[in-house]
């Protein structure tokens, strides 16, 4: 699916199903969602709030409703932030808790999205997984990060073969997910180094379980990703950094 298909579905989505409440609809509708909330934050918090607080400007891809935009601000408050988003019902959501001061907003699909300048922190959520083509979005995060900073993309892992096994089909707009091995392989390529994945969301299938899944999260969470643990992993983050 290309990106105009991916705008149009956001904002239509904002309004129709998630009633102009994005975050608590995905993030804390359901006990199961919950807990992939607190999944989010504790890795945020252990991977993404870590680096060294002389972080200027900060680029965010797709914020949506400013989730995790929020932690990021309490974190390092002193830094500019300059949020991109192709969804205008999305960006709206972010303004509205944010305000102009210290932030910007463009509304763009970011391969489109034009800059002078560059940053000491690049933050993406939930997002690569929309473009059908990973490289030139890595090129251009490379472009935009500073020497010796850090990048964080958390995205989905293609479970396909939970699919497969209920016999449902793939939604079109969940057909293009990375595997970490071809992500980590175009980092490299790319130029990135002392890049790491760890399980950012943990799911067990079939019980639909917090308890379950909360076992296997912090069993998991602490170790880089490995065959055992992307079994359960619905999403990853990946840490990487411009030398
Ligand atoms: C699943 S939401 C994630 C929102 C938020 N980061 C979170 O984790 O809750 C994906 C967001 O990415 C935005 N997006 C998708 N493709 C994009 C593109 N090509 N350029 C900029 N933003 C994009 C969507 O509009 C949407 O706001």
């Amino acid at each position: 699916m290309d990106q105009q298909g991916i705008k149009k579905i956001y904002n239509k989505i904002v309004i129709d199903k998630y009633k102009n409440d994005y975050e608590y609809n995905r993030w804390f509708a359901t006990p199961l969602l919950q807990a992939g909330f607190q999944m989010m934050l504790l890795i945020i918090k252990k991977h993404v709030l870590q680096i060294e607080p002389a972080i200027n400007n900060i680029l965010e891809l797709g914020p949506g409703a400013g989730t995790w935009t929020k932690m990021l601000q309490a974190k390092f408050c002193g830094a500019n932030f300059d949020l991109v988003d192709i969804s205008k019902e999305m960006l709206d959501l972010s303004k509205k808790v944010f305000g102009e001061e210290k932030f910007s907003y463009f509304e763009s699909d970011f391969l489109a999205w034009q800059t002078d300048k560059t940053y000491d922190l690049f933050f993406s959520s939930r997002v690569l997984e929309y473009f059908p083509k990973k490289t030139p979005v890595l090129t251009k995060i490379f472009s935009l990060l500073n020497h010796d900073k850090y990048g964080f993309i958390i995205t989905k892992n293609p479970q396909y073969w939970r699919y497969h096994i209920l016999g449902k089909k793939i939604p079109i707009m969940h057909r293009q997910q990375i595997r970490p091995k071809d992500l980590r392989k175009l980092l490299v390529k790319i130029g990135f180094v002392n890049i790491e994945f760890y399980p950012a969301v943990m799911t067990f299938p079939i019980f639909k379980s917090v308890f379950i899944n909360n076992l296997i999260f912090n069993l998991f969470s602490n170790f880089q990703l490995n065959i055992i643990s992307q079994l359960f992993t619905e999403a990853y983050i990946v840490k990487f950094k411009k030398q």
